[in-house]
C-alpha cells in the first residue's frame, strides 16, 4: 500500500467584515464582539490554509494536483472574497463572519472540488493571533 500523506497550501485574500448578528440586540453584540462590531466594519489580510490527505503515486512522488488545486481554491474561494466585504456574502447571510465561520464555508466550498485525494483540514490565519481550524464531514457541500 502507498503511503497516505497530506499537502498544506497557503493562500491569501484580503477582506471586510463586521461581527453582528441580527439575532442578537445591538447592546449584546457590542458586548460579545467589542470593537469588531463597529458598525463601518474592518479589514483583514487572511491566510487560507488548504489541506489534502492521498496516497502517494509511487510514479509521480504527488499526492495531488497541485496545479488544478491551486486554480480551485483561486476560483472558488481567493476570486470570491479577494477585496470584498464578508457580510455581503451569501454565504454569510445567516451566519457570522468569525474565523470559525470563515473556515466552515471554505470547507463546504472546497470538500468535493478537491481533484484528487480528499480534503483534510482547513485553517484560515485572520491575524497574528488568531488562527482557526476546521475539519468538516466529506458529504456533500451543503453550499
Ligand atoms: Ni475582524
Amino acid at each position: 500500500m502507498p503511503p497516505v500523506m497530506s499537502i498544506t497550501r497557503t493562500y491569501a485574500f484580503c477582506a471586510a467584515h463586521r461581527l453582528h448578528t441580527e439575532q442578537l440586540p445591538d447592546d449584546v453584540n457590542q458586548t460579545i464582539f467589542g470593537k469588531c462590531n463597529n458598525p463601518n466594519g474592518h479589514g483583514h489580510n487572511y491566510t487560507i490554509q488548504v489541506t489534502v490527505q492521498g496516497e502517494l503515486d509511487t510514479k509521480t512522488g504527488l499526492i495531488t494536483d497541485v496545479n488544478r488545486l491551486d486554480q480551485i481554491v483561486q476560483d472558488l474561494i481567493v476570486t470570491r472574497f479577494d477585496h470584498q466585504h464578508l457580510n455581503f456574502d451569501p454565504a454569510f447571510q445567516a451566519l457570522t463572519t468569525t474565523g470559525e465561520n470563515l473556515a466552515s464555508v471554505i470547507w463546504d466550498l472546497l470538500v468535493d472540488r478537491i481533484p484528487s485525494g480528499r480534503l483534510e483540514k482547513i485553517g484560515v490565519v485572520e491575524t497574528r493571533d488568531n488562527f482557526f481550524e476546521f475539519v468538516g464531514d466529506q458529504k456533500s457541500a451543503i453550499l
